[in-house]
Formats: structure tokens, C-alpha cells, sequence
């Protein structure tokens, strides 16, 4: 018999669908293993107001009628700019917003609109705050003269220790975490007891190092952003996941690109682990024997931090290797997955 792991329904805390063809399919990946998901705002045109939030949720929410899955929630977000009012943050903090989301102008994809200098942002800041609007961090600094696997440790000294002194209730997710550093700063912070800090780890940043960047040749499917870095960094980030902290918790970053923007000579950071996300993140933790700590880590910090009730229903997960096709089509582009032509040891018990 196959080993399994029943689990209340776990939810993703970072996840981008994009827009117009794709998002019906990348919906129905997810909606398959996740009740809810936080929705990344970094569209071509930004999603900069909460008017552009409502109606790119009605867009998500007519895909998501066409699916057939009205169980699933979205929680929008709002891309953080130079110029967010905070009249602007006051609306957010009135119609579901889930968080701002700050890019560091030039960090990642679609980020150009981003912060060009965390003091442009400090009036919106002080208003997330005041109305208690979490800040959802991509923490890197741009500066090209720094290391790129470096810039996520940079950020911490340079950006984020003095921001959470600035603003010491200012609630703060420091989203996709991939260095050491980023892992014991969220763990050890001092946060005189508020639920002011936590963290989102992906899947793949649990499963890899940066040589598979390389594993036998250039390998643009695991470039992504912040980049896999070395195997000390995988390893704090399972112990981060798996020591039932409560401030640390799932997001799957998520992010399609169509195979020929990833394929080539300069190609997008983002990978797509929305087909079997579940089954990816049952591996890394029962890679450690710490399969019974998933629970918490995917379906209980998350709403907790939130404070949004915790799903209640149940998911299975199998330890039935699932093959994962070479690509998909996806409204009308193609994309390469996670684990193409490979397999996943978990899939989704159906
Ligand atoms: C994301 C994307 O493609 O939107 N890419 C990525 O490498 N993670 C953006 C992001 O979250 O940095
Ligand atoms: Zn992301």
C-alpha cells in the first residue's frame, strides 16, 4: 500500500495566474490542491489600485465560473509604487485587500513600476499600519554591482531592519526566502510578541540548489528569482519549514512564462509548479522524515497570520509517483513545467 497524508485543504500565500488565456488553466491547477491563494499583482499593467484589483478579480472569478470551482478564493494585492496615497491604502484596507506588495524597482519581472526608493514609500507605509494592511516583500536590492546571490542578504541590512524600525507594527511578509540569513532573521526577530513577521518558502527553493541551474548544461527552467542559491541555504529554508514555526509558511511562487520567453538568450525568472505543487512540497519534507509538520506549514500558519479562518476540508496525498508531461498549453501559449518529462513522487489523491 502506498503511504498517504490526509491534510486540512492548505492554501497558497504567493502565487501569480496573469491575465486573459492562461489564467482559466493555471486556475485549475491550483484550485486543485489549494482553497485560496494570494494573487500577485505584477500584471504588464500593474495593479496599482484597488479599482484594477476588483476588476482583475472579476476576471479570475469568471474563470473560475467557466471552471466549475466557485470553492476557490482569490485575495488580491496591490503593487506597491512610489506614488500609492494613502487614501489608496485606506480603500485597500476597506475592500479585502490582502496586502501591498513591494517590488524593488528593476528586481523581477514586471517590477519596473516598483519602489525606486523605500522613502518614496514611507507615507503608504505609515498608513498600512495604522489600518493594519500587511506588506508583502520581494527583499532583494537591484544595485548590479551586487552579487545576485547576495542581494536577498543585502536587503535584510539595508532595507528591511531599518523599515521594521521605522515601522515596528507594520505586519510584514518577507515572501519566497532563500538564503540563511533571511531564515534565522525571520525566526530570531524580535517582534515583543506581535504576529508582526513571517515568511513564505517555495517549493522548488526546498528541492534545489543553485547547481541545478546548471546540471549538465544551462537549465532556464530553474532560473527564477530570488535565484536558488547554495546547499547550506536549501537547508535552512527545510529547517525553517519544517520546525512547526508559525512564521513561516507555504507559498508556491508560482510564475508561468511561456516557453520561448524562458528558452532564450535572455530568458524570464519564474517557475511553474502550480501542476503539482503539493506532491513537491510532500517531498521535501518527507525527504527529512518531518512529513507529519506539512499540515501546519500548508494549511495553518498561513490563515493564522492573516487572520482569516482555517479551511475545512481535507486533501489526500499519495505517494504514487505522478509523471508530469514535457509542457502544457495554457490558453494559447506553452509552457514548460517544474519537473518536465520527469516525475513527482507525491500527486493528489483523486
Ligand atoms: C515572478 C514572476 O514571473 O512574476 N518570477 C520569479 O522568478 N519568481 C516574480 C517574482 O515573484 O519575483
Ligand atoms: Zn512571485
Amino acid at each position: 500500500m502506498s503511504k498517504t497524508l490526509t491534510l486540512v485543504r492548505p492554501d497558497d500565500w504567493h502565487l501569480h495566474v496573469r491575465d486573459g488565456a492562461v489564467l482559466k488553466d493555471v486556475l485549475a491547477h491550483i484550485s486543485n490542491q489549494f482553497a485560496r491563494a494570494v494573487i500577485m499583482p505584477n500584471l504588464k499593467q500593474p495593479v496599482t489600485s484597488v479599482d484594477l484589483a476588483k476588476a482583475y478579480r472579476s476576471r479570475i472569478d469568471s474563470a473560475l465560473k467557466q471552471l466549475g470551482v466557485p470553492h476557490f478564493t482569490p485575495l488580491m494585492t496591490l503593487y506597491l509604487t512610489d506614488i500609492t496615497s494613502r487614501d489608496e491604502v485606506r480603500k485597500a484596507s476597506e475592500n479585502q485587500i490582502i496586502g501591498f506588495k513591494l517590488y524593488p524597482a528593476g528586481a523581477t519581472t514586471n517590477s519596473d513600476a516598483g519602489v525606486t526608493n523605500i522613502k518614496h514609500a514611507y507615507p503608504a507605509l505609515e498608513a498600512m499600519q495604522k489600518y493594519s494592511v500587511p506588506l508583502l516583500i520581494h527583499g532583494e536590492v537591484t544595485e548590479s554591482a551586487i552579487d545576485i546571490f547576495d542581494r536577498e542578504a543585502v536587503f535584510i541590512d539595508r532595507i528591511l531592519e531599518p523599515l521594521r524600525k521605522d515601522f515596528p507594527e507594520l505586519r510584514v511578509v518577507f515572501e519566497h526566502i532563500t538564503t540563511k540569513q533571511a531564515a534565522h532573521y525571520v525566526r530570531d526577530a524580535d517582534t515583543k510578541g506581535k504576529n508582526t513577521l513571517a515568511a513564505t518558502i517555495t517549493a522548488h527553493h526546498l528541492l534545489m540548489n543553485r547547481n541545478s541551474l546548471f546540471a549538465g548544461g544551462i537549465r532556464p527552467h530553474h532560473y527564477c528569482l530570488p535565484i536558488l542559491k547554495r546547499e547550506e541555504h536549501r537547508l535552512a529554508l527545510i529547517e525553517a519549514a519544517t520546525s512547526s514555526n508559525p512564521r513561516f509558511f507555504l507559498g508556491t511562487d508560482s510564475a508561468p512564462h511561456p516557453k520561448g520567453e524562458k528558452e532564450s538568450s535572455c530568458g524570464c525568472a519564474g517557475c511553474y509548479t502550480a501542476h503539482n505543487a503539493m506532491g513537491l512540497y510532500a517531498e521535501a519534507f518527507y525527504s527529512v522524515g518531518k512529513l507529519d509538520l506539512l499540515e501546519g506549514f500548508a494549511s495553518f500558519f498561513g490563515p493564522d497570520f492573516y487572520c482569516l479562518p482555517r479551511n475545512r476540508d481535507q486533501i489526500t496525498l499519495v505517494q504514487q509517483a505522478e509523471k508530469v508531461p514535457f509542457e502544457f498549453t495554457l490558453g494559447d501559449t506553452v509552457l514548460v513545467p517544474l519537473r518536465a518529462g520527469e516525475t513527482i513522487a507525491w500527486s493528489l489523491a483523486r
